[in-house]
């Protein structure tokens, strides 16, 4: 068995009183899509944030790309990227220019053959050479997503890639998404569409009171459940209905 590219032990980590993680384990295996479920507050970008290394824990272990986050926190950062809900694109420049700008901060070496090859993988080639405030949403996403791969990154953490994208642009978001892992990188990634883990992930974790409460494929989550029979026709359980079943139903504010 090869390591984990993250392997997370008995992690936790409170703001105050807050205990938002009591223990959270879960393992990533590399090159695989990982999708982190939960619902709004349940800490998702909290341990995103500390597998980073943008945040201390309280307790447990946290490795990434066989780094200690809390001991190596230098290491870690020169594995992994981050992108976090809102594009960090500059409006200003083109897209070329802001591959250009990273790979410079970065020290790449070959910052121009840098930005080509990643606007190529991108399918942003012709876009290449306009401004990102001419840009659609998904344009912006997937560039965002292709800035943060500057320096080749084993590890890349996705925090809700496609809230806000329209049906087309998440369609192309996710093509960016299969191409990384495809490459070999290890993608965690959280979300809040359910289709999306259906669609993308390997395996899907769910957070849920401070915990990962299940971790498995789709095919054995949706096991978790006996199917419903209508008249001869079985009917499989949605994810939908698994992560209900198990984090419940929201509550209406009252
Ligand atoms: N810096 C902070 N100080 C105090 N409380 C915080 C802080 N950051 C987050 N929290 C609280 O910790 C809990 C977890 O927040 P977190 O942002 O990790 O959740 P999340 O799962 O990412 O939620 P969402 O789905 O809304 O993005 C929430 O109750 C939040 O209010
Ligand atoms: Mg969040």
């Amino acid at each position: 068995m090869t390591a984990p590219a993250i392997e997370i032990r008995g992690l936790e980590k409170s703001y105050g009183d807050l205990a938002v993680l009591r223990g959270v384990d879960l393992d990533v295996a590399p090159g695989t899509v990982h999708a982190l479920l939960g619902s709004n507050g349940a800490g998702k970008t909290t341990l995103i944030r500390i597998l980073a290394t943008l945040l201390r824990d309280d307790a447990g272990v946290a490795r990434v790309a066989g780094h200690h986050v809390a001991g190596e926190p230098a290491l870690v950062r020169e594995a992994i990227s981050l992108t976090g809900q809102f594009a960090a694109v500059d409006e200003v420049l083109t897209g070329r220019e802001n591959l250009v700008l990273v790979a410079r901060l970065r020290h790449v070496g070959a910052p121009a053959t840098v930005a080509s090859s990643l606007l190529e993988r991108f399918g942003l080639t012709e876009a290449g050479d306009r401004r990102v405030a001419t840009y659609s949403g998904g344009m912006r996403r997937r560039l965002d997503i292709a800035m943060s791969l500057v320096g080749e990154p084993s590890v890349v953490f996705l925090d809700e890639p496609t809230t806000g994208l329209d049906p087309q642009a998440r369609l192309e978001v996710w093509d960016a998404i299969r191409a990384l892992a495809a490459g070999g990188t290890t993608v965690l990634l959280t979300t809040q569409y359910l289709d999306e883990a259906e669609k993308l992930a390997d395996r899907i974790a769910i957070l849920h009171e401070g915990r990962i409460v299940i971790d498995g494929t789709l095919a054995e989550l949706k096991a978790l459940m006996p199917p419903a029979t209508v008249e001869y026709v079985e009917k499989q359980p949605t994810l939908e209905e698994v992560f209900l079943a198990l984090v419940g139903a929201r509550k209406e504010p009252s």
